[in-house]
């Protein structure tokens, strides 16, 4: 028996939620199909996407449907104001006690954000004269994307643009131009200051707790997934993500994202810039 395409859109909406807790508005349906077409071309499946829907739904080629509906558009320093505000107010006030600065970025994509809080990290050393000791992790559902960041090449022609004034690519990446079919392009590659702050992880934001210690980030950056989930589930991901950062932490938002139930538990000091002033019991 075959299935209609709204069967079909219907059970990947289904097993996507349960793997991932995305959830696909009705009018996604050209983006399904499409990402349907790259599921088969990833898994090399010959079969029908029927049969391959059941292989997936007994936990085979979960990591191939994952990586081919998650949404992985990123920058470095998207929203920089969030950068602004790491470099001129929390890293100097974190910087002052001397102790370790433990930050997390929790759906890093590419790589693009975490190595820009890390470039910031080194710009604020710089800038005060005296090392950090920080670390950076970051984490995504999407291995793909994670082998691309611990990986670290950059185009240049893409990244070009997206460097603030405080910051000087050279200072941070490599160059290398690498000649294709098309011409030339540049490659940028993270130097070893930046990746060495870093740990890429995969990670389910979906999952009932994540394998850190309470009140063990100083820094959480949370941007721009919050927006895949139902509104009651980005409420649960925000109170779990919120029991790992510690009072007077921060916690930075992606610009069409709110904090919810956390709203009395943080004091707002930018856009979509929060810091945690006590717990939720
Ligand atoms: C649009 S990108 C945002 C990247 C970056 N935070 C930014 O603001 O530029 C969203 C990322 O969230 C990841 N993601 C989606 N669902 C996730 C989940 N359940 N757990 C962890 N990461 C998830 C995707 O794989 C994707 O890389």
């Amino acid at each position: 028996m075959s299935y209609s395409t709204d069967d079909i859109h219907k059970k990947v909406k289904k097993l996507l939620y349960a793997l991932t807790g995305i959830t696909l508005a009705d009018n996604k349906d050209i983006m399904i199909s499409n990402r349907i077409d790259k599921l088969k071309r990833d898994s090399k499946y010959q079969g029908n996407i029927e049969d391959l829907l059941k292989l997936i739904e007994n936990g085979s080629y979960v990591t191939e449907f994952i990586n081919s509906f998650t949404t992985n558009k990123t920058h470095f320093f998207r929203e920089d104001f969030h950068f602004l505000d790491l470099k001129n107010r929390a890293l100097p006030n974190l910087a002052k006690s001397g102790n370790k600065i433990n930050m997390y970025c929790s759906a890093s994509s590419t790589g693009e954000e975490p190595y820009s809080m890390a470039m910031t990290v080194l710009e604020v050393q710089d800038k005060i004269g005296k090392r950090l000791n920080a670390s950076i992790i970051a984490t995504d559902i999407d291995t793909n994307v994670l082998q691309y960041a611990a990986n670290g090449v950059y185009r240049y022609s893409k990244s070009s643009k997206e460097f603030p004034s405080w910051i000087k690519p050279s200072k941070y990446f490599k160059r290398r131009i690498q000649r294709n079919l098309s011409g030339e392009e540049i490659l940028i590659k993270v130097k070893d200051e930046l990746r060495k702050m870093l740990s890429f992880e995969v990670m389910n934001l979906n999952d009932d707790s994540y394998p850190f210690a309470k009140n063990q980030f100083d820094i959480i950056f949370c941007r721009n997934v919050l927006i895949y989930f139902s509104s009651s589930d980005q409420n649960k991901i925000l109170k779990r993500l919120f029991s790992y950062l510690k009072i007077g932490g921060t916690l930075y938002l992606g610009h069409s994202e709110n904090p919810q139930d956390l709203v009395n538990y943080v004091k707002r000091v930018g856009q979509n810039i929060f810091i945690k002033e006590k717990e939720i019991f």
